[in-house]
């Protein structure tokens, strides 16, 4: 488990001394409060607990819970009985017990520089209300869900607090999905309201969201599913201002007046209209800890997305707690997470862990390469950022521009820097620490999931050593194991699936509508442990390694697909009889997808096939999904069982001879024409 005492060799200590002041400044005393926090979950999470507002007490155990598939149903239970509302504890809270009114909440940095607003708390919590006012007049009960589909504006931020606030359920939809994604969600967990934009600007690229989600909600009606309204804020038009009242600058610069807006008022809503009259004041809807706070949809290996949910309470106490302790949190600092809040990074620590603490972010709606490659440190500067937290894909795009753009700018203001979304390779580690930071910085590189809620596995930012490319130890009430294929727990220095032993505050509840599926993915290959999926190797000083996916998962620039689904896109075309993908490395995004396509007979393999497919592909799912590579594959390899052989598909893309055990194989022929029509991916 976790040593006594921290290595002192092959590791790296930030210079900048961040002990004096820190919530945990040395090892032992991480040590010290970990082993309260499993040994004693009751009276660690009973501390945090104290700083929230609860209107009753919960009456059972902190924690009450079944890993165990073959002993019962899985469940997991967080402080029952407790009565609440997160809403009013990350916003009330803080402007009236706490007098934080004044204090910024957000600094929105547009796309556009120059295009800058900021929020404060009091003037959040007007806004939340007057959304909340605004939902309940349009029906929209307690359990509800309700689909966001909108850029990263603060209206977004207004918008799922607005849910959480009457104690309906946000699904929050990341804005670069497709109409077919996006009808997708709505469908599976029958969202009776859409709130979207008008458009956005990412770059240089207009996108007409609202087009999109029109596209959506029509192919939701062919479904026979109605969504009721659609609210739409005008965030690029020219009428459409960001919050009214206060310290108001101008919106987006960039607006856009030959923006076309289909409109159809039998559905529609303004945002605008709607807020000019409705109350400033709404009382929160009180939840028990267990109800559902939101739905968040992430891929499944089968193919369909899973909806997961998380309930208010825990994942209150766990995305707080996590806050404070892995970004040090004081409350002079200016925090920047550069992730979207339609990803589960940007929920819990964009919206509901930073405002838990009474926080300051900055809200970025752009991208680190516009309008040049300096903006992220331009940022830095402007806002005098302490707390930065970004994913290795991005530190690998700018890397490659060298260390010219990042010293055009002081950086002097920054304290702690974070990573999340995959593996980080010590390379990219180096270069965020050395050019960076410039070694003053410790850094965090946070492991965990949509569906762990928070950071599960991470160094404490004054106590943890650092060895590059390691998150380290497990988090406060998180106990990790190493298992072996048949199911054995590993000592010492090892390698195989991480999988964890209990349940911590803020872990996933249940898959939306199907709570067969949540046990299946996560607790039946190993009854008694929650599975994560990832590979884990533990070093001789006990420091976790995740070495990456183990399913049929890949990860593209931190953000997971699974084969299956870009399959189905593919196979949708006539042209294809059977799709198979495989994930190639790629020195930015990670992974890329390469795809191996079977046409149907009468159908040629053409250049323009292959656009038409890509093209597919980013329709059915989005961008991000786009394949990089794709080859034409008369044959593919299969087991004698018919099972395609991707461990051979996947050295294949990599032009890597050395097959291994190919003895199962069908027809060994196939291979050699795949390796001749292969892609080019030097
Ligand atoms: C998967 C979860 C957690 C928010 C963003 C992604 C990979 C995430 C790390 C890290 C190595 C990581 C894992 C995990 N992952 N962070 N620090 N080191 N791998 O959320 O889409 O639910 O993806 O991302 O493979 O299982 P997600």
């Amino acid at each position: 488990m976790i040593p006594d005492k921290a290595p002192g060799e092959d590791v790296y200590q930030a210079t900048c001394d961040l002990r004096k002041e820190a919530h945990v400044p040395s090892f032992e005393k991480y040590k010290e409060l970990y082993l309260k926090s499993v040994e004693n979950p009751e009276e660690f999470w009973g501390d945090v607990a104290k700083d929230f507002f609860w209107k009753s007490k919960h009456t059972g155990q902190f924690l009450d819970y079944n890993f165990d598939v073959t002993k019962g149903k899985v469940y997991i239970k967080c402080m029952e009985g407790a009565i609440t509302n997160i809403c009013y504890n990350v916003l009330d809270r803080n402007v009236h017990d706490k007098k934080m009114g004044d204090k910024v909440a957000f600094f929105w940095e547009g796309n556009e520089p120059g295009d800058e607003l900021k929020v404060t708390y009091r003037e959040l919590l007007k806004q939340v209300c007057k959304m909340a006012n605004v939902l309940k007049s349009l029906g929209v009960k307690k359990g509800d869900r309700i689909s966001i589909y909108m850029p990263m504006v603060v209206e977004l931020v207004v918008a799922m607090l607005a849910c959480a606030r009457i104690g309906a359920v946000h699904s929050i939809v990341f804005a670069g999905f497709s109409a077919e994604s996006l009808c997708e969600r709505i469908l599976d967990s029958q969202c009776s309201l859409l709130i979207t934009a008008d458009g956005f600007y990412r770059g240089d690229k207009l996108i007409n969201l609202k087009m999109i989600a029109d596209d959506a909600l029509e192919k939701c009606t062919e479904k026979n599913f109605s969504v009721q309204k659609c609210i739409m804020l005008k965030h690029l038009s020219k009428d459409g201002s960001l919050l009214p009242e206060g310290s108001q600058s101008p919106p987006a610069k960039r607006a856009c007046s030959d923006l076309q807006v289909p409109w159809n008022p039998e559905v529609d809503l303004c945002w605008h209209t709607l807020m000019e009259e409705a109350s400033d004041e709404c009382e929160p809807e009180w939840c028990q800890s267990e109800d559902p706070l939101f739905i968040l949809y992430t891929s499944g290996s089968t193919g369909k997305p899973k909806g997961v949910l998380h309930t208010v309470s825990g994942y209150m106490l766990y995305t707080a707690s996590t806050f404070k302790y892995v970004f040090d949190h004081q409350p002079d600092d200016v925090y920047w997470c550069t992730a979207d809040i339609g990803w589960i990074t940007g929920h819990s620590y964009i919206t509901y862990g930073p405002l838990a603490n009474g926080a300051t972010s900055v809200l970025f709606e752009g991208l680190p390469t516009y309008p040049d490659v300096s903006r992220m440190w331009e940022i830095v500067d402007k806002y005098q950022v302490t707390k930065f937290y970004t994913a290795p894909t991005a530190i690998r795009l700018l890397m490659k521009y060298g260390s010219g753009p990042v010293q055009k700018f002081t950086r002097r203001s920054l304290k702690v820097l974070g990573t999340v979304g995959e593996p980080i390779n010590p390379e990219a580690w180096l270069w965020y620490y050395n050019v960076v930071g410039e070694k003053r910085c410790p850094v965090v590189d946070t492991f965990w999931q949509t569906e762990t809620g928070g950071h599960v596995l991470t160094p404490l930012p004054a106590a943890t050593p650092m060895k590059p490319g390691s998150a380290a130890f497990p988090f406060f009430g998180v106990v990790p194991a190493i298992l072996n294929e048949s199911g054995e727990e590993l000592e010492g220095p090892n390698e195989g699936y991480l999988v964890f032993k209990q349940p911590w505050p803020g872990v996933m509840r249940t898959v939306y509508g199907n709570h067969e599926r949540f046990e299946t993915t996560y607790f039946k290959k190993f009854p008694g442990y929650y599975v994560t999926g990832d590979g884990c190797r533990r070093d001789k000083d006990g420091y976790l390694w995740i070495t990456g996916r183990i399913d049929d998962m890949l990860n593209v620039s931190g953000h997971l697909l699974s084969t299956a689904e870009v399959e189905s896109a593919l196979v949708e075309h006539e042209a294809v009889a059977e799709a198979a993908v495989v994930s190639h490395p790629h020195p930015v995004k990670g992974e890329s997808l390469y795809c191996f396509i079977t046409l149907k007979d009468g159908f040629d393999y053409t250049i323009s096939l292959e656009a038409q497919l890509k093209k597919q592909v980013r329709e059915k799912i989005g961008a991000i999904a786009t394949p990089d590579y794709m080859q034409n594959a008369p044959g593919l390899p299969k087991t004698r069982s018919g099972k395609i052989m991707r461990r051979v598909l996947r050295k294949i893309a990599r032009n890597e001879r050395d097959l291994g055990d190919v003895s199962t194989l069908a027809d060994c022929t196939v291979i050699e024409q795949l390796f001749q029509n292969r892609c080019n991916t030097a």
